[in-house]
């Protein structure tokens, strides 16, 4: 039984707390359905939570009863109520650039009191209808702007939207997520790892490192299915001040000519996870942020530690960087 605002809705077997109330007509955001991008939260007031259900959460918020529904087995009972974990901010949609065929750099209004740490991200709502999507952002907390990258999938619910709206706005939850820069060892090697717009937060986390006078050799793969799908290569370009650091584009499908055609930065074709196995000889000398797709992110999380790698140095925010069935 799940009882929520003094309605008690009966689950049926195998459902999910999320499935159980939208069959009951009652409206919960949602988007990946997988745990994942934290928009269905909400907050048990009585009743055991499944630790499946908090993966990934802040300690603080699972101290407070904070779980996803669409992760959560609704076979127990639980009083819930609506998630007002994170603070809600206005904004504005100031400017819109095209990185490529698919990918628009959006810059946002910085609302003031938003504060929030390079690499993290945001839901971002369209006023008129509530719809919600989760975000990176690539900008810096000393910025006056937000800048995210935005994967337009043709159709979708609000990424062609976002897009094509300058002056619109929007409000702002959050922020969320866990793959930030720590600068508590400056001389660390650090690898970030990505693929498509997963790079957003591996750019804030570079940036803050670079703004931070880290010392150790910065290592980011960025991985996409062809070249088409690279981006922001001029901008990544100018990231390599210093020789110590490499960026590395991999596509998973390509041809010679489009190997090594960018000067400075390395190009090859090769699966992301295997690539970063295959030169990362020390494992546990680094840190990691891992940003994309969640079965990549899982999987090279797990073979890292397996190679030796410690969790807490482990940064992974997984997120759905494709259209999810219901348009994006
Ligand atoms: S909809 Fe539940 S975590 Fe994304």
């Amino acid at each position: 039984m799940i009882t929520l605002d003094g309605t008690t809705y009966q689950p049926k077997a195998g459902e999910s707390v999320l499935e159980c109330l939208s069959r009951h007509g009652v409206s919960v955001p949602s988007f990946c359905q997988s745990g994942v991008c934290q928009t269905c939260l909400m907050r048990a007031v009585e009743g055991d939570i499944p630790a499946r259900a908090q993966q990934g959460l802040k300690e603080s918020f699972k101290k407070r009863g904070f779980f996803l529904t669409c992760v959560c087995a609704a076979d127990r009972p639980l009083t819930i109520e609506r998630s007002q974990a994170a603070e809600r901010f206005s904004s504005r949609i100031l400017d819109v650039q095209a990185l490529s065929s698919r990918v628009s750099r959006v810059y946002l209004e910085r609302p003031s009191g938003f504060q929030f740490e390079a690499g993290q991200f945001v839901q971002v709502i369209r006023r008129e209808d509530g719809v919600r999507r989760p975000y990176s952002v690539a900008s810096l907390p000393s910025a006056d702007h937000i800048e995210l990258h935005v994967a337009v999938f043709p159709g979708g619910e609000l990424s062609p939207w976002l897009s094509s709206s300058v002056g619109a706005q929007v409000e702002l939850e959050g922020p969320f997520g866990e793959c930030v820069y720590v600068p508590v060892e400056p001389e660390r090697p650090l690898v970030l790892a990505g693929t498509g717009t997963g790079l957003a937060p591996l750019i804030g986390v570079f940036r803050a490192a670079l703004e931070s006078g880290h010392q150790g050799p910065i290592t980011l793969y960025h991985g996409a299915r062809s070249a088409s799908d690279l981006y922001f290569t001029d901008e990544l370009r100018s990231l390599l001040s210093n020789s110590q650091h490499r960026i590395i584009e991999l596509m998973l499908e390509g041809n010679e000519s489009e190997v090594d055609s960018e000067p400075l930065l390395e190009r090859r074709v090769g699966d992301l996870v295997d690539v970063v196995l295959e030169e990362q000889k020390a494992p546990p000398a680094a840190r990691y942020y891992l940003c994309g797709a969640p079965d990549l992110v899982h999987r090279l999380k797990k073979k890292l530690y397996l190679k030796g790698a410690s969790l807490d140095k482990i940064h992974a925010d997984p997120f759905l960087s494709r259209a999810p069935q219901a348009g994006a």
